[in-house]
């Protein structure tokens, strides 16, 4: 299963993110509200807003931000391209596997920079387009759909899903561009990368 297969880089990104109690997180790309619920779990004293382009997404994190009863999180319908949040209301932002979708992903991690506070950090992952074929064919044995025969599926990851994303030196030059100085490559478990950018 598809969650299967995250779990641990999920579990990375989100352990990361809440160190040091953050007050106020928000999870950019949320889609249907996965790792959102699961930071407001883990951090019950923060105030965490996941936002998503997609409205169908926001719907779907909000059934089950109700059917997981938790109090501490909202969603809402927003675009990275043009944060709806005033300067440095966030300490943490996080987005998972969302920045490759982007438009323009320089405008997008500005936007993140400017709702940011000062020091703040932007935990930003994706998958690693220049993993290597072993490290996908290794990912693919657990990411599968019962509705997806497996060669189609070994084949959508390579081409569409980590074909179409970055490496973590090109997601760090594109932070550099939106004023990110301060950015550090994390290692997470699976296909994927991690950047820590400090404000
Ligand atoms: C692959 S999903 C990842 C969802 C979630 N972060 C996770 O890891 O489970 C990517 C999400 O990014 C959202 N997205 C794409 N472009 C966006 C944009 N410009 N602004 C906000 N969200 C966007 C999509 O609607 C989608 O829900």
């Amino acid at each position: 299963m598809i969650f299967k297969a995250v779990a641990n880089y999920f579990d990375a990104v989100i352990s990361l993110a809440g160190k040091g109690a953050p007050a106020r997180i928000l999870d950019v790309g949320a889609g249907g509200g996965v790792v959102s619920l699961r930071l407001a779990k883990a951090n019950p004293d923060a105030a965490v807003v996941g936002i998503d382009y997609a409205l169908r997404q926001v719907r779907a994190a909000n059934w089950l931000k109700k059917k997981e009863q938790v109090l501490n999180c909202t969603f809402q319908q927003g675009n990275a391209m043009a944060l709806p949040f005033s300067e440095a209301s966030f300490d943490r932002v996080v987005s998972i596997n969302s920045i490759k979708h982007w438009p323009d992903p320089a405008q997008g991690l500005s936007e993140i920079r400017r709702v940011l506070r000062p020091r703040g950090q932007a935990f930003i992952s994706e998958a690693d387009r220049s993993a290597s074929p072993e490290e996908l064919l290794a990912f693919s044995e657990n990411y599968r759909a019962w509705y997806i025969w497996g060669a189609l599926m070994r084949w959508i990851l390579r081409n569409v899903v980590f074909g179409k994303s970055y490496n973590a030196l090109e997601l760090k030059t594109i932070a550099g561009r939106a004023g990110f100085s301060d950015t550090v490559i994390q290692a997470v478990p699976g296909p994927f990368f991690l950047l820590v950018l400090t404000k």
